[in-house]
């Protein structure tokens, strides 16, 4: 279906468009990239010539690979140019109005071959698709922010959506490099999904004053092997991004008590503390601000890393538990997409997957909330005596 020859189309040149367009163009493709505002039009020029001239300078690539790439790039202010793409990918605002009526601008400029993709990490795709003819040809190819270094990337089909073409797309994507996974529609995919419990248990534990932040931070990192914490982590994506993403999943899975979100966290982002990018989040990123030092407790830490990993495990056997993705995907999405020392479910087998009941048990008894309700595929292969693998 695809070729080298298949010219890509991008719709929006923000932080995710551009980044995509480099990536396709890299991996030797023809790309014309749309977006309705000139200005950010000629700002996502200029950075990709700076993002080429740096990659250069580390001698990632070389500098007729750079010229070859920034040949291949198209900006355009007129989505009728977009007309000779094989596959186009929008990463505009994330509004579903906004987001339906570019889908119906495109399909009346586009071929009938033409596949259309959503990069959206919180909308539905079969919601953007009904606005469209043809939804068979439309699903989700979503990239993780930044797309040019990132290695996942998430192949959502929507209810609507032909499998032969989410097939297509899916090794279109592999052929740029990226490692690929399959999931079903449903808020937050894989791994918006699977990785609530690493910020939202986290912020229990501090909200009941059973640690620290720093403490926290340190637990995961030393003992788990995260490469950072979840108050730092949290603090890099900046809490307007990511309370948003707790806050939107919560509210898709029907206020699941499992994926609540954290007061604490929101009055950070009602303060405009959020994170790095505002000099203040959780920590303090001011000049000679102090910084809280962990009480580096072992068994405190051992306890948290438990309890932030059981919880991670049992949303992750969900996510293999109502078929939205394979036991591998859920792993790969994991260890690729946001960087987990380990795939969650080979990380069950390994602690036992009876250990890991016990432990959401032992939460489940000592609150008797729906949150720590243990996953009934977990009980029903500790019953088996089986692993996930
Ligand atoms: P952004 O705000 O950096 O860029 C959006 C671009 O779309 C802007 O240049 C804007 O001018 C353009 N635009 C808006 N409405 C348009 C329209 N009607 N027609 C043409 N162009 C239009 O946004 P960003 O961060 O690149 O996100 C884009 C999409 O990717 C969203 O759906 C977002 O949820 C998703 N996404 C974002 C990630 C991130 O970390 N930023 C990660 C993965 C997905």
């Amino acid at each position: 279906m695809f070729t080298k020859d298949s010219i890509i189309g991008v719709v929006g040149c923000g932080a995710m468009g551009s980044g995509i367009a480099q990536v396709a163009a890299t991996a030797g493709h023809k790309t014309i990239v749309y977006d309705s505002n000139a200005a950010a039009l000629e700002r996502a020029r200029t950075q990709l010539e700076e993002s080429l001239a740096k990659l250069v300078g580390k001698q990632k690539i070389s500098a007729e690979k750079a010229s070859e790439i920034s040949k291949l790039i198209v900006f355009t202010g007129a989505l009728a140019d977009l007309k000779v793409s094989k596959l186009v990918i929008e990463a505009i605002v994330e509004n579903i109005e906004v987001k339906q009526s570019v889908f119906r601008q495109l399909e009346s400029v586009v071929t009938e071959h033409c596949v259309l993709a959503s990069n959206t990490s919180s909308l539905s795709i079969t919601s953007i698709a009904s606005a469209c003819s043809r939804p068979e040809r439309v699903l989700g190819i979503h990239f993780f922010n930044p797309a040019t270094l990132m290695p996942l990337v998430e192949i959502i089909p929507g209810i609507a959506t032909d499998m032969v073409i989410a097939n297509h797309c899916q090794a279109l994507v592999n052929s740029f490099g990226k490692v690929t996974v399959m999931a079903k529609d449903t808020p937050g995919f894989i791994v918006n999904r699977v990785a609530r419990p690493f910020y939202s248990e986290a912020l229990r534990i501090y909200e009941e004053q059973l640690a620290d932040m720093a403490t926290i931070d340190w637990a995961m990192r030393e003992l788990g092997g995260f490469k950072m914490g979840p108050f730092e982590l949290m603090d890099l994506i900046g809490h307007d991004v990511n309370y948003i993403v707790t806050e939107t999943v919560w509210k898709q899975f029907y206020y699941d008590p499992r994926f609540k979100p954290s007061l604490s966290q929101k009055r950070l982002l009602e303060a405009g503390f959020l994170g790095r990018k505002s000099g203040r989040g959780f920590y303090d990123y001011r000049e000679g601000a102090d910084q809280p030092k962990p009480l580096k407790d072992e068994a405190l830490g051992k306890y948290i890393l438990n309890r932030i990993l059981c919880m991670l495990i049992n949303e992750a056997c969900d996510t293999l538990y109502l078929g939205i993705a394979s036991a591998t995907d859920i792993d790969l999405a994991m260890t690729k997409g946001v960087n987990y020392p380990k795939g969650l479910l080979a990380w069950a087998d390994e602690i036992g997957l009876a250990q890991v009941l016990v432990s959401l048990n032992a939460l489940y008894d000592e609150y008797g909330e729906d949150r720590y309700r243990a996953c009934v595929k977990l009980k029903q292969l500790v019953k088996q005596g089986k692993l996930f693998y």
